[in-house]
């Protein structure tokens, strides 16, 4: 293949291309916990903690989207966990969203801060300027969940440079198809696949990626350490959304971005928040660094009870938590505690024809008084 061939035509030839005669093409699931292994250690696989072909598989598709080293976790959760404890130490400080989400900050003030790592935390759109002096590590979330605030990933990576602090990435709202932090001068590239990468709804993964060898060996040794390893049953399932992730993401933007436009208009709605909008104050800036805005949309409604009224009202969405599936849905943000009005939705479009959608959402919006 050229070197201009898309990542993810490489990545769905990936397997055919090393295939003997009479091997599988689809991905087999290696459910093994151990490898057969007489006489001494040679470095082929041994134990599954170690590494299992099903999850490397899987690292290699990722690695040809982010065009970096990956390693796969059993959620987002414990991939940014695998940064924070192989980079940060006693004395350390870190600096995070504070408009992102919000079990960053949990984990942090839980695990971090009792064992002396300092927390700062600043909003998204401030983040550019932000004080870094003294950080260890900086973490970006842009567009930010769920305000989708978004900041000069280049700027910040180049200050925090400057400072003498590595970048981390939270990539999961855009992906790496929609936005290539690490060509930006992030550090780390770390997603939740449990959303648009897996994309049905069906597992909970995540993964780290780097350009930095370093970097890589100290997440990779903490996974092997921790045990925080994907099973291969998991990998198979995000390997298998990975081959539609860009005809699903083609579809889940075009409809985030008519459900923007269409909900802009509404009588019933305070306020809209889509970078794709041209209108939106992070327009500019997303158009520079992003080729795509993403699934997910939020806007204000009046009250806690319209916003309820809306989500029950509408009878393509799905009333759950996350966002990145086929299915769209929606929540009231402020249940969880963030710090959002009351009438604060967060929507997140799926797959379905967009005109459907589009009648669906105007339909609900149009039942609240
Ligand atoms: C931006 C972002 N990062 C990380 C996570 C955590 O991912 P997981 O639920 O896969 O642990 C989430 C989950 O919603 C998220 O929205």
């Amino acid at each position: 293949m050229t070197d201009n061939t898309s990542a993810i035509s490489r990545l769905l030839h990936h397997r055919s291309r090393g295939l003997s005669k009479g091997e599988a093409v689809s991905l087999p699931i290696h459910a093994t916990s151990v490898f057969h292994l007489p006489g001494e250690p040679d470095g082929s696989h041994f134990y599954g903690r170690n590494g299992n072909p099903t999850v490397e598989a899987v690292e290699a598709e990722i690695g040809i989207l982010e065009d970096a080293d990956v390693v796969c976790f059993p959620s987002g959760m414990a991939a940014i966990a695998s940064v924070f404890y192989s980079v940060l130490r006693p004395g350390d400080t870190v600096l995070v969203p504070s408009d992102g989400y919000y079990n960053v900050r949990n984990l942090l003030a839980a695990q971090f801060e009792p064992m002396g790592v300092t927390m700062r935390t600043c909003p998204t759109a401030d983040m550019a300027e932000a004080d870094m002096t003294g950080c260890r590590l900086v973490l970006i979330e842009s567009p930010s969940n769920p305000g989708l605030a978004v900041c000069d990933i280049a700027k910040v990576a180049q200050r925090a440079k400057a400072a003498g602090a590595l970048v981390m990435a939270d990539n999961t709202t855009a992906t790496p198809l929609c936005q290539q932090p690490l060509d930006l001068g992030a550090d780390f590239s770390v997603l939740s696949d449990t959303k648009a990468m897996a994309g049905h709804s069906d597992v909970l993964c995540g993964h780290v990626a780097t350009r930095d060898a370093t970097l890589f060996d100290g997440v990779k040794t903490w996974r092997r350490l921790a045990g925080a390893i994907i099973g291969p049953f998991d990998a198979y399932l995000l390997h298998r959304g990975l081959e539609t992730l860009e005809v699903r993401l083609g579809r889940m933007n075009t409809n985030a971005l008519a459900v923007a436009e269409a909900v802009q208009g509404h009588k019933a709605v305070l306020a809209v928040n889509y970078p794709g909008l041209g209108d939106d104050p992070f327009h500019q800036v997303a158009r520079r660094q992003m080729s795509g805005f993403g699934p997910i949309v939020s806007f204000t409604l009046a009250s806690q009870a319209n916003a309820d009224g809306f989500i029950s009202a509408c009878p393509l969405l799905s009333p759950a938590t996350s966002f990145g599936g086929v299915h769209s849905s929606a929540e009231r943000r402020a249940r969880w505690g963030d710090a959002v009005p009351e009438g604060f939705v967060r929507f997140a479009a799926g797959i379905e024809p967009t005109r459907d959608l589009v009648a669906a959402v105007t339909q609900a919006l149009d039942t609240l008084s």
